[in-house]
């Protein structure tokens, strides 16, 4: 096929692109200046190596951890309506039924998870997706206890008030950190999926391809 005729598909719209390329930078200041606050106070018996942590210090980490909260707060609410209104959700993450999930995390550990076919998410993958949505969402809640407790008491008494949310906090960035680093190995094992993150599109297959 000359370059000319080559067909392309478009697999991931523009606002899931660009909506994906800024929650992941804010996702990368908001966990890099967290760590620098728990320093300050750690809830276990370690801290983080200083050098892994944004912002120099708790005053400077609280105001990078600020400033990417509201990019993170505003940009992750303009995915989930769009997700949601767009149906694009329900087109790529759903349906998604636990015994396909673990069949295909099985298929994964043992290297022979199948993603041949770029335009629809595997069962692993929408799992995997949903999740890191949820827990964005209960680190924002977690986050708005810790940040205001007087204010959000009612949230607050869910997760066990300012203490319990901390740990929540934690455990959730603990997740959601595991979910990267998994999420940049597979995109690593499967690297034709980075340039459509970027441009959107594959190339279509031709017949008999
Ligand atoms: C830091 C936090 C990150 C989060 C929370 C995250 C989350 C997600 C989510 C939810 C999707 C599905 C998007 C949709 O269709 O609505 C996705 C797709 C994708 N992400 Fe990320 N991501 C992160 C970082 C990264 C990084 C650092 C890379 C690159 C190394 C990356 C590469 C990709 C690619 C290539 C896809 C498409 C996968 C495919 O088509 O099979 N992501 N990510």
């Amino acid at each position: 096929m000359s370059l000319a005729e080559t067909s392309y598909v478009r697999i991931h719209p523009l606002p899931v692109r660009v909506t994906h390329w800024i929650n992941a930078l804010a996702i990368l200041v908001m966990v890099l200046s967290g760590w620098r606050i728990y320093n300050a106070s750690p809830l276990f018996g370690f801290r983080f190596p200083n050098d892994w942590t944004l912002g120099g210090w708790l005053g400077g980490a609280i105001q990078w951890h600020f400033a990417a909260m509201w990019l993170l707060a505003v940009n992750g609410l303009v995915y989930l309506c769009y997700g949601v209104l767009s149906g694009h959700f329900r087109r790529k993450m759903l349906p998604v039924t636990p015994t396909a999930v673990l069949r295909e995390v099985g298929q994964a550990l043992r290297g022979r998870l199948a993603h041949d076919d770029l335009t629809v998410y595997n069962a692993a993958q929408r799992a995997a997706y949903l999740a890191a949505i949820a827990l964005a969402v209960l680190l924002i809640l977690s986050g708005l206890v810790i940040w205001k407790p007087v204010q959000f008491q009612g949230l607050g008494m869910l997760m066990g008030d300012f203490e319990g949310a901390r740990f929540v906090h934690f455990f959730a960035m603990s997740a959601l950190v595991f979910f990267v680093v998994v999420h940049v190995v597979m995109v690593a094992l499967v690297p034709r999926t980075f340039p459509s993150m970027l441009t959107g599109r594959i190339r279509a297959r031709a017949k008999g391809e």
